[in-house]
């Protein structure tokens, strides 16, 4: 398939120029002014008056999900449907095993559900939710089968949470390895005592969740890791980043020497607590952890995100349905499957909210929906970029456009969305994963399974 697209603006994380671009055998070949390709059955696309952006990498979804005793909605076809339709062209899962499972098996599992289904290219980060001899001989092996980053809870005590010797453990390997440590830091024992409390109290709403679960415990989390990240060295990554004292206390690390990420993810730049207090059970709809916060952590946020000490926007995309999911906690927060879907809406959101309102600029949009996750998870500059031998994933965007979110015509296989009838401006117009055209303005028009799995290297030493 070759495809010459004419005369877009082109953006990365640090250009913004108008020339074309020529793709052949998934990747981009050349790019300059006025191409001239000697190939009949090319397919043009005028890109005039339209942005071109490399396609974008949510960093941290998950999509076979087994949690509180139900399962994420999604499977691969309908998350890359919505991904792509979106923007997103490459997901990077959280494989989630349990205590008691193999992790080899376990890789396996979750790349089988990928496997033959996917239409985005996909990786994943290696949850590590237990740790002995056994396990270290099956991540070593793991790290060489291309997983090069690891995922653990210091949250969820008793399903995925590990203890603090695991903890230095994990940290002390992946340093050896040159992984890099995604994290969910919270203090899981606050987080318990004070769950417990609230029930006992007759405080059994989602509107409860919140103070179930404050700033300083997802700080003191914050602050649990940077410690061992100190001792050990380890590359760290603090995944869905919810609030100014946890950001504070990771750059109070950072200017220790510690070498920490800071992740957030678009439901905290957006939304506030006031949604989970929405009456008739509706907060449950925002009920992700860390939670929602108070509103006064969001322009912290997008300033921390305009000067490039936030890293990466990525969705953490749960999706539950409201009707016979999220009411398993009806009489009990604690028992609403925790996450927020927004996979399809993660870059709309930030181009309407961030690009569209001056909080961010083009460059840093690229660069926090796209090229730092591909950087810091090993993927650049195949993915992440536009330039000569990329791969020729692409987003054609149209800054034009506006509609509205709606639950009814999403891809995603959920049935709500946190963000109804939320007005968007601009969209993809047309969205190519490795040269071929997946998306064309919120339609999927692509093959299911036709994507890759991405091994990756080490690049964390
Ligand atoms: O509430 C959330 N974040 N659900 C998904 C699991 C996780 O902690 O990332
Ligand atoms: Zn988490
Ligand atoms: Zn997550």
């Amino acid at each position: 398939m070759s495809l010459l697209i004419k005369n877009g603006r082109i953006i990365t994380s640090t250009d913004d120029y108008v020339a074309d671009i020529h793709v052949a055998d998934e990747t981009i070949t050349a790019i300059g002014p006025e191409l001239q390709v000697d190939d009949k059955s090319i397919e043009v696309i005028d890109a005039s008056g339209k942005m071109v952006f490399p396609g974008f990498i949510d960093p941290h979804v998950h999509i076979y999900l087994p949690f509180m005793g139900t399962y994420a909605k999604d499977d691969y076809e309908s998350a890359s449907r919505a991904a792509l339709v979106g923007g997103t062209t490459t997901l990077i899962e959280m494989c989630c095993p349990s205590r008691a499972d193999d992790p080899i098996e376990a890789f396996e599992l979750w790349k089988s559900k990928a496997d033959g289904l996917a239409s985005v290219d996909y990786s994943f980060h290696m949850g590590v939710t237990r740790f002995d001899a056994k396990i270290e001989t099956q991540l070593r092996e793991l790290v060489k089968r291309g997983l090069s980053s690891f995922k653990i809870f210091l949250a969820y005590q008793g399903a995925f949470g590990i203890d603090d010797e695991e903890l230095f453990q994990i940290l002390k390997l992946a340093k050896e390895l040159g992984v890099i440590v995604t994290a969910h830091c919270e203090n899981a024992i606050a987080v318990s005592q004070a769950q417990a409390e609230l029930i006992a109290a007759g405080k059994t709403g989602p509107e409860y969740h919140e103070p179930s679960r404050p700033e300083i415990v997802e700080t003191s989390g914050v602050q649990h890791l940077m410690t061992f990240a100190e001792l050990t060295g380890a590359h760290v990554y603090v995944v869905h980043t919810s609030c100014e004292p946890a950001v504070q206390a990771i750059q109070a690390a950072q200017t220790r020497g510690v070498h920490a990420w800071i992740e957030t993810v678009i439901p905290y730049l957006v939304l506030d607590d006031t949604y989970a207090q929405q009456p008739n059970f509706e907060g449950a709809k925002y009920v992700m952890s860390p939670p929602i916060r108070n509103i006064r952590n969001q322009e912290p946020l997008w300033n921390a995100l305009r000067n490039r000490l936030i890293s990466t926007v990525a969705t953490d995309h749960a999706p539950f349905d409201f009707e016979d999911q999220k009411r398993m906690g009806a009489d009990d927060f604690t028992k609403i499957p925790n996450g927020i879907p927004s996979v399809e809406d993660r870059i709309n959101l930030l181009y309407t909210h961030g690009v569209a309102t001056g909080k961010i600029d083009l460059n840093t949009f690229v660069d926090c929906g796209s090229t730092q996750a591909a950087k810091l998870f090993g993927l650049y500059p195949k993915k992440g970029t536009i330039a000569v031998g990329s791969d020729a994933d692409l987003v054609i965007f149209d800054p034009d456009y506006s509609g509205k979110i709606s639950a009814d015509t999403q891809q995603m296989n959920v049935d709500y969305s946190g963000f109804e009838g939320w007005e968007i401006k601009g969209r993809p117009a047309i969205v190519t994963v490795r040269g071929k055209i997946q998306a064309r303005d919120g339609q999927f028009v692509g093959t299911p399974g036709s994507g890759q799995f991405l091994a990756r290297e080490p690049n964390h030493f």
